[in-house]
């Protein structure tokens, strides 16, 4: 297949654009960095575009034309971030990323969108904590992707944007199949870490950079 990968050079981008290669596809990569992407670039089905999707005459609609299927993984996904720059978040995680998506239903392509667990949000046993024998027990974490609720925090906490700009995407996505027959996959990563990881977040630790 020819692949549009946008967000390619980031930590999960640069591990899948790796492995879709081994497979025999074809890559177009786009992100603002192709340092992760630098053992691969020799390879001759790669090409990496060097691309910061926000600056506007991009050639976005032409792209995904020439696509067989479109996967985004464009996002601030640094926790940090959320409660510093929540405006930014929004209108990367969700403004800009609707603009591939609409593009993607424009030309009739399938979208790989890369959501978030975070869109869960709490979960019940958390809110009813001094109820629960052991709310951090597993098995008050088991979420159904179709069936269970979205359970998020307050305005005022801005942690929330992130899941919430992600959210929106999905419902989103989801009218355009209802409405327009839009082909999409969703996917909630639940923290993969690794190889090529940027940092690692814990509220006890702080941020580890590795
Ligand atoms: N890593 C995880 O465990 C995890 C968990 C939940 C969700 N996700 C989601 O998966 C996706 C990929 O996550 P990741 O961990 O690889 O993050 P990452 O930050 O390594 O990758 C995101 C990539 O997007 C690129 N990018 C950001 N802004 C851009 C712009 N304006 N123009 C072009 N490129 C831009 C970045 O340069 C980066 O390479 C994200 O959507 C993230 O929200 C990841």
């Amino acid at each position: 297949m020819k692949i549009l990968s946008l967000g390619a050079g980031g930590f999960i981008g640069s591990h899948l654009t790796g492995k879709l290669l081994s497979l025999g596809h074809q890559m177009t990569a786009v992100d603002i960095s192709g340092e992760k992407l630098s053992e691969l670039r020799e390879q001759p089905s790669l090409r990496f575009l060097e691309q910061d999707i926000r600056k506007p005459g991009w050639n976005l609609d032409g792209l995904v034309h020439d696509a067989d299927l479109v996967i985004d993984l464009i996002a601030y996904a640094n926790p940090g971030l959320y409660v510093k720059i929540p405006l930014e978040v929004f209108r990367l995680n969700f403004l800009e990323n609707l603009k591939i998506a609409e593009a993607c239903v424009r030309r009739g392509r399938r979208l790989i969108q890369f959501s978030t667990c975070e869109v869960y949000g709490r979960s019940p046993a958390s809110l009813k904590a001094s109820k629960v024998v052991d709310p951090e027990d597993p098995v008050h974490a088991t979420f159904s992707e179709d069936s269970s609720e979205f359970i998020l925090g307050p305005v005022e906490k801005h942690r929330w944007i992130y899941a919430c700009s992600k959210q929106l995407l999905e419902r989103v996505l989801h009218a355009y199949g209802l409405e327009q027959g839009f082909h999409y996959t969703i996917i909630r990563p639940f923290n993969f870490i690794g190889p090529k990881i940027d940092f690692l977040a814990s509220e006890r630790a702080g941020t580890i950079w590795v």
